[in-house]
């Protein structure tokens, strides 16, 4: 017994990249590591036909995302005995008494007690009517157990379509029955961000205005737009990364210590962080805080890659921005004044995510000879690859006089021995079947998230101003993105390796 109720886990969209790339094989590394309900069952829901068992085959049986390891041989025979199918027929808009009676049948079988969860793996214009139809069949009601809805991003695709959005699934299911999911909270890494600020004594002093002199935000991917181009030229950098991820990541640097570890703590300081940004609205402060960019042909890690248009699903005219690079300013008493820069793109040299809190100066420099401009303090928390954090300070030189020169102070959680690291599906998963919605978005977050990005949205495509600028693929995006930076300072354009400093230009 681990605890963990009982219950269905309903997937619509199953026939999707999703289910068989990520879903199936989280649920398998949760079943093969004793962390699924005792009773439990999954039924996939999608248009196309299938039996069980062809879906047992696709999912599970022949998944090449469910590796073979010494530990779970044997399992998958066991696991798969779990998974069933239902199709629904040409539409996902229809009488779903069927699917209620099919619901019934497996909650019998697997004695999962009344509980589900419906997990929308599909585009999100049927979210709503997907909760509709599971509303008109009383499968929103917990009167005899849970029922929970989890919504995969986008969500929305601008601050009306995603208000819209929520108060469409608002009117099916109650708020905490919605867990809207982002995939970076599931990343242990991210959360912890959280116990680095708030459970240390060493750095929530220092953590603002008074001895921080800029954070920096990269989100570097090494990829292209790979089978999803059709979908990429339509969202781009900002709505696809910036909007959710990487606000996701902002809020938990810039929030205040929540009253507790509950849920609704930690959401309630991540909205008012997210509330407290500065939004840009006039043409010129937008002109001068963003830059767009996109990638042209290029070469990565040896490798000739082709350029964002001639990509497939690509219009070979698209103005899509593949990189965005966002300065901006917290209005709060902590932050007044601290600038924020935040850049995320494709066909970078390297895939690599981390949050650089640069440090000012000491207020009265004794060393004055010794040349530590640029050489500030620095805080680095790598949330992948090479996950870790790493500390730039200043060390005496050995020798006569006072020579400073800076050194590191790194852990990696690879050193953690013992603990085996769920990855982000799993944690998300687990924590909706516990009803733990602390690392999901709440919809105020999500809008007010959108409040932020829409007004760069809509300048990026009315503004008169407006460059797209091109980069070659591998390269750190366009090059002057670095004027963005205020004074002297420029990107931290990391390595593989949490302790590289490559600078601009890697040549591998
Ligand atoms: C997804 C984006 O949400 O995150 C993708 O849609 C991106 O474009 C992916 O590649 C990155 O996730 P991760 O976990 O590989 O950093």
């Amino acid at each position: 017994m681990n605890g963990i109720p009982d219950q269905l886990l309903v997937i619509f969209g199953s026939s999707g990249d999703l289910t068989k790339r990520k879903l199936i094989p989280s649920l398998f590394k949760l079943f093969a590591g004793g962390h699924l309900p005792e009773n439990f069952g999954v039924l996939g829901v999608s248009r196309s036909t299938a039996t069980d068992d062809d879906f047992r085959r696709k999912v599970v049986l022949e998944n090449p995302y469910i590796p073979e390891t010494i530990e779970n041989h044997g399992l998958r025979k066991e696991f798969a005995k779990l998974m069933h199918y239902h199709a629904l027929g040409d539409s996902y808009d229809k009488d779903y008494s069927e699917l209620k009676t099919r619901i019934q049948e497996l909650d019998g079988k697997w004695s999962c007690g009344g509980s589900s969860i419906f997990y929308l793996s599909v585009p999100p214009r049927i979210y709503q009517t997907i909760a509709a139809r599971l509303h008109e069949q009383g499968l929103s009601s917990e009167e005899d157990g849970h029922s929970r809805l989890i919504v995969e991003k986008p969500f929305g695709y601008d601050l009306e379509s995603a208000r819209k959005l929520n108060a469409g699934l608002q009117e099916y299911f109650k708020e905490d029955q919605i867990y809207r999911i982002d995939h970076y909270l599931g990343k242990e890494t991210v959360q912890n961000l959280l116990v680095t600020r708030f459970s240390n004594s060493i750095f929530e002093p220092l953590w603002n205005r008074n001895y921080i002199r800029y954070v920096e935000i990269t989100n570097a991917e090494s990829v292209g737009v790979e089978k999803r181009g059709g979908y990429y030229d339509t969202a781009g950098a900002l709505r696809d990364m910036f909007q959710n991820h990487l606000l996701q990541i902002l809020s938990l640097v810039v929030m205040e210590p929540p009253i507790g570890a509950d849920a609704e703590s930690i959401r309630n300081e991540k909205v008012k962080a997210l509330k407290s940004l500065r939004i840009m609205r006039d043409p010129k402060t937008l002109y001068e805080h963003t830059i767009r960019g996109q990638y042209l042909s290029g070469e990565i890690d040896g490798e000739q890659v082709p350029g964002y248009r001639e990509e497939e699903g690509v219009d070979p005219k698209s103005t899509t921005e593949t990189y965005a690079a966002i300065k901006f300013f917290v209005d709060n008493w902590r932050w007044a004044d601290v600038p924020f820069y935040v850049r995320t793109a494709k066909r970078m040299p390297t895939k690599v995510t981390e949050v650089v809190i640069h440090f000012k100066t000491p207020h009265h420099q004794l060393f004055r000879s010794s040349e530590m401009g640029g050489k500030e303090n620095k805080l680095i928390i790598r949330i992948q690859p090479n996950e870790g954090i790493l500390v730039k300070f200043g060390v005496k030189v050995p020798g006569q006089g006072f020579t400073v020169e800076r050194a590191n102070l790194d852990f990696y959680y690879s050193d953690l021995k013992g603990a085996r690291v769920m990855d982000a599906y799993e944690r998300l998963l687990l924590d909706a079947m516990q009803g733990d919605a602390t690392l999901y978005a709440r919809a105020d977050e999500v809008e007010a998230a959108w409040e932020f990005v829409d007004p760069i949205l809509d300048y990026w495509s009315k503004g008169e101003d407006v460059v797209t600028y091109g980069y070659s693929a591998g390269m750190w995006g366009p090059s002057n993105a670095d004027e963005l930076l205020e004074g002297e300072s420029y990107w931290r354009n990391p390595g593989k390796h949490l302790t590289d400093d490559p600078g601009f230009c890697v040549i591998s």
